[in-house]
C-alpha cells in the first residue's frame, strides 16, 4: 500500500524536502509520496490528529513547530529529548515517536571535511533553534563551543545549556576577535544572507585550517561563504546538513540506507530551477 510522508511548517513553500524525498522514492521504486503542508501554529493539534487519521507513516516538522509539537507526541528518542525539539515524527504501532536528526545530520555533513572533532574548537554565529541543535551535537563529540550572537543573553543561555549537558560552552561578542586565530570549525546559523544580505564583518586573520559552514540553503552563494573563500578557507553551504538530516529521517522511517546521491540530485535540481526561474 502506498505510504505517505510530509513536512509541516509555517511558512512551508520554500521547503526542498518533498523534492529530495520523492527523488529517493522514485530512484528505489518505493511506493510512497512525500507532501508539504502549511500548518498555522493555532492548528497544530488538529494537523497532528489529521495526519494520524489519514494514515501518514511519518512526517518532518519545521519552524515554528519543532518545540510545540512535543506536547502531542507519545515517545521521544534521546536525540529529541536532549535537544528539546523534534524534526521527525514516526507512527509506530499507533504511537507517535518524536526524533531529531538536525544535529547528527550536521555532523554527518562535515565528517568528510573535518575528522576527529574531540578537543577542537567550534565557533557558532547565532543562538537560535538551529544553533542549539548543532551546538549539542558538536559538544557531545567533545568540541568546545564558542557562541557569538547579536543578543548576548541568548548566547549565554545556550552556553549554559551546553554546560548543563556536560559540554564545554563559552560566549563572545558578535564581531571579529581573537577567536578567529584558533577556530577549527566556524558555523553561520543566523538568518543573515537568506535574502542576499551582506555579512556584517570580515573574517580576515582566520586560521588557515578552519572549515567554514553556512547552514543557509540557497541557489546562490551567501556573502558569508564568499568572504570565507576570499580568506582561503574550505567552505560548505547548507545543502549537506539538509541532505543528511533528511537521509537520517528516511532511515528512521524506512530502515536501510537512504539513497543519498538520488536525494542530493533531487535537492540540487530544485536549487537550479529556483536560480533559473526565480532569480
Ligand atoms: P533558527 O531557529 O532558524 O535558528 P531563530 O531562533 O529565529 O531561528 O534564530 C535566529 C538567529 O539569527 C538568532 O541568533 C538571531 O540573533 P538574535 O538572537 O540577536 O535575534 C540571528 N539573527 C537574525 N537576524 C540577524 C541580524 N540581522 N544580525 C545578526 N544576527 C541575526
Amino acid at each position: 500500500m502506498e505510504k505517505h510522508y510530509a513536512v509541516i511548517g509555517d511558512p512551508i513553500e520554500h521547503s526542498y524536502s518533498p523534492g529530495m524525498h520523492n527523488a529517493g522514492y522514485n530512484y528505489l521504486g518505493i511506493d510512497a509520496v512525500y507532501h508539504r503542508f502549511h500548518v498555522h501554529p493555532a492548528h497544530l493539534a488538529e494537523a497532528v490528529n489529521g495526519l494520524c487519521a489519514l494514515g501518514f507513516a511519518g512526517w518532518n516538522v519545521t519552524l515554528p513547530h519543532k518545540e510545540s509539537i512535543i506536547a502531542y507526541l507519545d515517545i521521544l528518542t534521546p536525540q529529541a529529548r536532549r535537544a528539546g525539539a523534534v524534526n521527525t515524527v514516526k507512527i509506530h504501532e499507533g504511537k507517535k515517536i518524536g526524533h531529531n536528526t538536525d544535529g547528527d545530520g550536521f555532523v554527518c555533513s562535515i565528517e568528510g571535511d573535518l575528522q576527529s572533532l574531540a578537543g577542537k574548537k567550534a565557533v557558532l554565529l547565532g543562538a537560535g533553534g538551529a544553533s542549539k541543535g548543532i551546538a549539542l551535537a558538536l559538544a557531545e563529540r567533545g568540541m568546545h563551543i564558542h557562541i557569538l550572537n547579536r543578543t548576548p543573553e541568548k548566547a549565554m543561555d545556550l552556553a549554559r545549556f551546553v554546560q548543563r549537558q556536560g559540554g564545554k560552552g563559552s560566549t563572545g561578542s558578535f564581531e571579529p576577535g581573537d577567536w578567529l586565530k584558533d577556530v577549527d570549525l566556524l558555523v553561520q546559523t543566523t538568518s543573515l544572507g537568506l535574502h542576499g544580505e551582506p555579512f556584517p564583518f570580515t573574517l580576515a586573520g582566520i586560521s588557515e585550517q578552519a572549515l567554514v559552514v553556512d547552514i543557509i540553503v540557497n541557489a546562490r552563494e551567501t556573502a558569508f561563504v564568499q568572504e570565507a573563500r576570499k580568506q582561503g578557507c574550505r567552505t560548505l553551504d547548507g545543502v549537506g546538513m539538509l541532505l543528511y538530516q533528511g537521509a537520517l529521517a528516511w532511515e528512521f522511517w524506512l530502515g536501510g540506507q537512504a539513497p543519498l546521491e538520488a536525494m542530493r540530485k533531487g535537492l540540487k535540481d530544485q536549487l537550479l530551477q529556483k536560480m533559473f526561474y526565480k532569480g
